[in-house]
């Protein structure tokens, strides 16, 4: 490839703000979809992502990066087993199993809270790290201490502690996005 040429970088991230809805959150607002619902909302999601990012392949783009955030941590995952992008990023992802660590071959960062119970546990950040590192690939996981689950979409703006948590965790993804998507 000559000098000259451009390496388009594209990054796709999804947000599904769909979010958190933690089983104690009560907000009927918020409670779009029930939790049987949601694994199903997922995979349509992936579904209705897969053919963009075949698109965008298909023309001049020649690297991909994805993060998903929260319901779309799941979303990311599935784009990373199936090849389509060059890095992924899980923030804070929900109904991501051991089993997807099995089938991801893209380089992959997963940033976790210390005070999630529910969906992303450091507990099974670290489950999913062993798994990667077994795997030889190329890996990144962080639990960041005092947040909670959805920190980094969802945080109080005149809070400076929180907003730093949240910086913390995008410049995280930008530079695993810069290290491997190229
Ligand atoms: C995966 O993470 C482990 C533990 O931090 C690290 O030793 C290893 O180098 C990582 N693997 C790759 C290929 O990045
Ligand atoms: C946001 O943070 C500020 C400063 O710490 C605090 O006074 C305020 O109560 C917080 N707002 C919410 C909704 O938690």
């Amino acid at each position: 490839m000559g000098t000259s040429e451009k390496i388009v970088y594209t990054f796709i991230v999804i947000y599904l703000m769909l979010m958190i809805m933690s089983r104690t959150e009560k907000s009927a607002a918020e409670r779009r979809f029930s939790s049987e619902e949601l694994p199903q909302v997922q995979i349509k999601a992936f579904e209705d992502t897969k053919p963009v990012l075949e698109a965008l392949r298909s023309h001049s783009t020649s690297a991909i990066g994805v993060a998903g955030f929260c319901y779309g941590g799941k979303v990311a995952v599935e784009l990373a087993k199936c090849g389509l992008v060059q890095a992924g990023v899980l923030l804070h992802p929900s109904f991501v199993t051991e089993d997807d660590m099995k089938e991801v071959n893209v380089p992959l960062a997963i940033l976790g809270a210390e005070n999630d119970h529910v969906s992303c546990p450091p507990k099974l950040v670290k489950r999913f790290k062993e798994i990667l590192t077994a795997r030889k690939i190329p890996n990144f996981t962080k639990i960041f201490p005092g947040v909670a689950h959805g920190w980094t979409l969802r945080y109080n703006l005149t809070d400076t502690k929180a907003v730093k948590a949240a910086e913390k965790a995008h410049l995280d993804m930008l530079h695993w996005f810069i290290k491997y998507v190229r």
